[in-house]
């Protein structure tokens, strides 16, 4: 069965569909569509030795020309320098503006080919194949696209929807325990932020999601885009309600920074980064103490890092400082109100709100 679920945005509404074993249908609902017949797959070694040959298979049985190109595996690769050998191989095997785009991987390959699609040519229709959880239920949703920039993550990038979303929920079968836990972090972010009822439920089924049972998988994953199609219908660009689903992000950003992007998963880092927001919050008064072990007991159920690493306060402070969020000097923290909303809370002098915690 094939659940469906819509991110309403006028002209560039577009479905995202979850199903197990789905990936042989990628052709005809592409024909659906009538995306170009010409594409680019834009992949990593590791996905396209998994499921390329199923892509491959799937495009030219429905009439579809394809090429394949490859980057490095790994979040350091997700630079100007990669991106830029996507522009070479777009433009040396003659892509035209008639000629279509598909993501398939994780996060890194999206967010990169998706940035790829915004620009070349000033913009050609593309695909997401997200093919790890955080994937699923985060990146390859709502149209952000970018590259890391070595003085911070994601500060080259651009608003771009894709086309579809497509999600074969069979490709978490073949990913790492690791990854899996990864992408429950940003699941449970979605409870935190928008869903109590959703919590619990994260809180009730820990060992069949830990399993990637698959009806539960799906359900965490229907949910998880619901919510954040929801969020972006009321603010695309970021402008007021989307920030909400940066919550954990800005101290995970430094995390990812300080470490050296690939150290830490993007999903860790935000686990950490949403224990270090929770703790605020209980010290603004906003939630509870028994709210921050909630929290914390279950990201420890899904094995996920609560500490945050050992790096100074001033370096901190400085990746902060550089985060997207910061205007005019004063950072815009994302705060839970208990568990299921959110407040928006003001940081002048950083130092003083994140000493007590480091
Ligand atoms: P990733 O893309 O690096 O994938 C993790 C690893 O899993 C890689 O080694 C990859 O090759 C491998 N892999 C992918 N699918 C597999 C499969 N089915 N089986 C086995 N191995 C598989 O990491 P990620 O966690 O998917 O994405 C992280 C990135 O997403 C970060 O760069 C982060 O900034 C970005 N992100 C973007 C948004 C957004 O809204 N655009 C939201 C959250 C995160
Ligand atoms: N992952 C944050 C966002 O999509 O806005």
């Amino acid at each position: 069965m094939v659940e469906k679920v819509e991110v309403p945005l006028a002209d560039r509404s577009y479905s995202i569909l979850i199903g197990s074993d789905l990936l042989t249908a990628l052709g005809k609902e592409l024909s659906d569509l009538n995306f170009p017949q010409r594409i680019a797959v834009i992949s990593n070694p590791t996905v396209d030795q998994l499921y390329g040959s199923v892509v491959r298979t799937t495009l030219e049985k429905s009439g579809f020309s394809l090429q394949h190109f490859n980057v490095p595996d790994g979040e350091k690769y997700k630079s100007p320098e990669t991106l830029q050998s996507i522009y070479d191989f777009l433009i040396k095997n003659g892509f035209d503006r008639g000629c279509g785009l598909i993501a398939l991987g994780g996060g890194v390959v999206g967010d990169m080919a998706g940035f790829a699609a915004a620009t070349f040519l000033r913009g050609i229709p593309y695909v997401q194949v997200p093919t790890t959880l955080l994937a699923q239920v985060d990146s390859s949703v709502g149209g952000k696209t970018a590259i890391n920039h070595p003085l911070g993550k994601n500060l080259i990038g651009a608003f771009y929807q894709p086309e579809m979303v497509f999600i074969d929920t069979t490709t978490l079968n073949t990913l790492d325990q690791r990854e899996v836990s990864a992408g429950l972090a940003e699941v449970i972010k979605y409870g935190m932020i928008h869903d109590s009822h959703f919590f619990c439920w994260l809180e009730d089924n820990i060992v069949k999601l830990k399993n990637r049972d698959p009806l539960t998988i799906i359900y965490a994953i229907r949910r998880s885009c619901q919510i954040k199609a929801e969020i972006v219908e009321m603010d695309e660009k970021e402008g007021s309600v989307r920030a909400h689903l940066n919550y954990g992000h800005t101290f995970g950003h430094a995390i990812e920074k300080l470490s050296g992007y690939g150290q830490w998963k993007h999903g860790e880092a935000v686990s950490v980064g949403m224990i270090v927001a929770a703790k605020i919050s209980a010290q603004q008064g906003l939630c509870s103490q028994q709210d921050v072990e909630r929290l914390t007991n279950l990201l420890l159920a899904f094995d996920l890092p609560i500490n945050p690493p050992d790096f100074s306060l001033d370096d901190y402070v400085v990746a902060m400082q550089r985060d997207k969020k910061v205007k005019k000097g004063t950072l815009t923290l994302v705060l839970n109100r208990g568990i299921g909303g959110v407040s928006l809370y003001k940081v002048k002098d950083i130092s003083s709100v994140f000493s007590p915690l480091l």
